[in-house]
């Protein structure tokens, strides 16, 4: 089938991003041409300054739809219907957003989606094994003990970001993917503790895991210079999300892909060889 995307420009929102950088790298892998959406790209896009969207949006065909900072938080869903109608508008149909498991606020930003008229997929993610090596857990991890508001037995199947962003730059770039939702997850469900053991295995050094109390975990937070906002921002998403809602595995990556997903020891081993954990290199 024809691809009408494919002369067309993709817009990669939070292109900088964990899954945002990887979609980039991909698409341009396959000689398709990107713009990054960030405050400080050339044009900028912000989600706080609709005044940069129309700009941000000239001359593109689809665009990868990632919130900033968390598609759960209040004014997400409303953000993200504002934009989605607006791309509609403007000729921009194809959008790809992603996603967080078990989360309200960001069922309320696929219904946004959904609603908007987009040829819309969404991509409904676990956790990220990258939050351990590209995001708030690298200082514990170096520090060699990882404290989360995680009880001892609560499991997760956290996935490779590189797994999003294969489902991500499929659904952008094949036919097939318009109105799935594809709820992604790793192959293995394990707790935060065992998360942590494999990291430490691949990291050839101790590394404990600490189970806290989210008032606890917000203060240790708050003592690591975390900004008060961001703080909030997180506890608000982790009271909602660790009660067991997660802990089981989703077909997401196999049905997108026809493959099976990434699993977390694979990802352990590669990000321990970057030296990231060793403190010998930026996160
Ligand atoms: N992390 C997870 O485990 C997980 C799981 C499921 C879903 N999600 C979803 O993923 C999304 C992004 O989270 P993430 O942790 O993966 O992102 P991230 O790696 O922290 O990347 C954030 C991106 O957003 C950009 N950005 C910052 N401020 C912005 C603004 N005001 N307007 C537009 N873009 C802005 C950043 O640009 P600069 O580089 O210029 O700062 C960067 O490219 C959230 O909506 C979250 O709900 C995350």
């Amino acid at each position: 089938m024809t691809d009408h995307t494919y002369e067309q420009t993709t817009l990669v929102l939070g292109g900088t991003g964990k899954t945002g950088r990887r979609i980039v790298e991909r698409l341009e892998a396959r000689g398709r041409r990107v713009r990054v959406g960030t405050p400080s790209a050339t044009p900028p896009f912000d989600w706080t300054d609709e005044a940069t969207w129309p700009a941000a949006l000239d001359g593109v065909g689809s665009v990868y739809v990632t919130y900033y900072p968390d598609l759960a938080i209040p004014g997400a869903a409303e953000a993200v219907a504002a934009f989605a109608t607006l791309a509609v508008a403007r000729g921009v149909p194809r959008q790809v957003l992603l996603s967080g498991r078990g989360e309200e606020g960001a069922r309320r930003g696929e219904q946004a989606l959904q609603q908007s008229g987009a040829d819309w997929t969404i991509v409904r993610s676990a956790f990220m094994a990258q939050n351990f090596n590209e995001s708030f857990f690298v200082e514990p991890v170096r520090a060699g003990e990882v404290a989360f508001p995680a009880d001892q037995d609560l499991t997760e199947p956290f996935i490779d970001a590189d797994d999003i962003a294969d489902v991500a730059v499929a659904a952008l770039t094949e036919d097939g993917h318009v109105g799935r939702l594809y709820e992604v997850t790793g192959p293995r469900l394990l707790t935060w503790a065992d998360a942590v053991a494999e990291i430490a295995r691949a990291a050839g050094r101790p590394i404990r895991y600490v189970p806290a109390s989210l008032e606890e975990y917000a203060s240790l937070l708050i003592e690591n210079q975390v900004p008060a906002d961001y703080v909030k921002m997180l506890t608000g998403v982790f009271t909602e999300v660790l009660d067991g809602r997660n802990a089981h595995l989703s077909d997401g990556v196999q049905r997108a892909l026809g493959r099976a997903p990434r699993d977390f020891a694979d990802y352990a081993r590669a990000a321990a060889a970057t030296g990231v954990w060793n403190g010998s290199a930026a996160a």
